[in-house]
C-alpha cells in the first residue's frame, strides 16, 4: 500500500500492495519465460509477435485497468505501470503494443465513451478479442496535435473521414482505431472530433510499414482515409471534444511511456551487471573497477527516481486527481534516464555491446523512441512549465 503519497511535492514513499507485487511476480515470470526469449528475433526481422498479445489477453492483462462489467479484472494503475516496466525489460516492442492498445484507445473509450460505446468497444479490447491504436499525429502535424488536416465532415448521420495520419503504433494489425480529425479548420483544436473507425471501413487502407531504429517488432504505419464513413455514435464525446480526449489519452499513455522508459533501462541495467560479474580484465572481473561500478550506481539511482516519479504520476491518476504535470515529469525524465543508462549498458559491454550478439545494443535503439513518441521531450518540458505556471 503506498503509506504517504501527495502530488503537492511532499516526499513518497511505496510499498506495493500484495496484489501489486503478485501481478509484478506473474508478469515478470512470462515476460522473461516467454518474450525475453523471442525479443531479438522480432527485433531483427520486424516480426510483429501476435502471440504476444495473444498470452497477455489470455493471461487477463489487457483489461487489467477496467472494470469486470467491461470485461476487465478492475486494478490501479500502479498496477499498470508495473506491468508495462516488466514487459519492456524483456521487450519493448511488447511493451508498446500493450501500453498503446491500454492507454491510447481502450482507456479512452473508458473515459470518453458512453455505455453504449463502452459495451462495443471496451469490452472486446479489455477482452484482448480486438486491437487498438491511436491516431493523432500526421505527416505535417507531430507536436502541434490542434493543426490536424484529416477532415471529418458530418454529412447526415455519419462523418465522412479524409486525411492521413502517421506513426500510428499497432497500424495494421489493429481492430479500432481512434482518430482524431477537424471538422472545421476555423474553430481550430475546438473544431476537432474523436472517433472510433473500425478496420475494413470503405476507403481505409494503410500506407508502408516503417523501418524503424527500434522497437522494430511494432507494427508501425500511415493509415489513410479516403470519404471513410464514419456513423455518428462513433465520436467519443461530443463534437469539439476531440482536442480534449486526445491530450488526457496522452495524459495517461505518457505514464505507459515511462514505465516503459524505466523497464528499458532496468533491463540494461541487468544485462550490464551481469555481464560485468563474469568479464575478467586485467586479472579480475571488471564489476571490481570503480569505473564499472560508478557507472552501474548511477544507473541504479536514476532509475529508482525514474521509477519513483511514474509511481507517483499512477497514484494520482487512481486517485482522480489532475496528473498531466506528474505524467509529464515521469515521461521526460524516464525517457532520458533510459537513453543515458543504455548507453553505459553499451559502454560496459565494449565492444561486445556494438554488436548484436548481446542485447545491449537493443536497448539502446528502443530506449530513443521513448523521448519522442507521446510528445518529445521538449513538449514534456512545455506541459510541465505551462502546468506549473498557470494561474501565477
Ligand atoms: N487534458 C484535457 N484537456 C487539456 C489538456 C489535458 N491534458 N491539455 C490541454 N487541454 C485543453 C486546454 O484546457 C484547452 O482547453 P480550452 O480550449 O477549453 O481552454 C485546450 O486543450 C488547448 O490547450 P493548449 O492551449 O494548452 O493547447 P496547445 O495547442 O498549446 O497544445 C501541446 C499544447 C502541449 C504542445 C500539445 O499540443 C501536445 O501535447 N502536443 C504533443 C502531442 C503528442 O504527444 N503527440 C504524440 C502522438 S501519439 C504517438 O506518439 C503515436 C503512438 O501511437 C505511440
Amino acid at each position: 500500500m503506498i503509506t504517504e503519497t501527495s502530488v503537492k511535492n511532499e516526499p513518497l514513499s511505496f510499498k506495493l500492495t500484495q496484489d501489486q507485487q503478485d501481478i509484478q511476480a506473474m508478469v515478470r515470470e512470462i515476460a522473461q519465460k516467454e518474450f525475453a526469449p523471442r525479443a531479438a528475433e522480432v527485433d531483427k526481422n520486424h516480426r510483429f509477435p501476435r502471440e504476444n498479445f495473444d498470452l497477455l489477453a489470455a493471461s487477463d492483462l489487457l483489461g487489467l485497468v477496467f472494470p469486470e462489467k467491461y470485461g476487465g479484472v478492475g486494478m490501479d494503475h500502479v498496477s499498470y505501470a508495473i506491468v508495462v516496466e516488466e514487459l519492456a525489460k524483456a521487450c519493448a516492442t511488447t511493451s508498446v503494443l500493450y501500453s498503446a492498445h491500454v492507454s491510447l484507445t481502450a482507456s479512452p473509450v473508458y473515459q470518453w465513451g458512453s455505455e453504449e460505446q463502452k459495451q462495443k468497444f471496451l469490452t472486446p479490447m479489455a477482452r484482448g478479442e480486438k486491437m487498438g491504436a491511436f491516431c493523432l499525429s500526421e505527416p505535417n502535424s507531430g507536436t502541434d496535435s490542434a493543426a490536424a488536416r484529416c477532415t471529418a465532415i458530418l454529412t447526415g448521420d455519419k462523418f465522412i473521414l479524409n486525411g492521413a495520419k502517421n506513426w500510428i503504433t499497432n497500424g495494421v494489425e489493429a481492430d479500432y482505431y481512434l482518430v482524431i480529425a477537424q471538422t472545421d479548420p476555423a474553430l481550430k483544436h475546438k473544431g476537432l472530433v474523436a472517433l472510433m473507425v473500425e478496420k475494413g471501413s470503405p476507403g481505409f487502407t494503410f500506407g508502408k510499414l516503417e523501418d524503424k531504429l527500434g522497437i522494430r517488432g511494432s507494427s508501425t504505419c500511415q493509415t489513410i482515409f479516403e470519404d471513410t464513413p464514419v456513423p455518428v455514435e462513433n465520436m467519443l464525446g461530443k463534437a469539439g471534444d476531440g482536442f480534449k480526449v486526445a491530450m488526457s489519452t496522452l495524459d495517461g499513455g505518457r505514464i505507459g511511456i515511462a514505465s516503459q522508459a524505466v523497464g528499458i533501462a532496468q533491463g540494461a541495467w541487468d544485462h550490464a551487471s551481469r555481464y560485468a560479474k563474469e568479464r575478467e580484465a586485467f586479472g579480475k572481473t571488471i564489476n571490481q573497477f570503480q569505473a564499472i561500478q560508478f557507472m552501474l550506481a548511477e544507473m541504479a539511482t536514476e532509475i529508482d527516481v525514474a521509477r519513483l516519479l511514474t509511481y507517483n504520476a499512477s497514484v494520482a491518476q487512481d486517485h482522480g486527481l489532475k496528473f498531466t504535470k506528474e505524467a509529464a515529469m515521469a515521461k521526460l525524465y524516464a525517457s532520458e534516464v533510459a537513453m543515458r543508462s543504455t548507453v553505459k549498458c553499451v559502454q560496459i559491454f565494449g565492444g561486445y555491446g556494438y554488436v548484436t550478439d548481446y542485447p545491449a545494443e537493443r536497448y539502446m535503439r528502443d530506449a530513443k523512441i521513448t523521448e519522442i513518441y507521446e510528445g518529445t521531450s521538449e513538449v514534456q518540458r512545455i506541459v510541465i512549465a505551462t502546468n506549473m505556471l498557470k494561474g501565477q
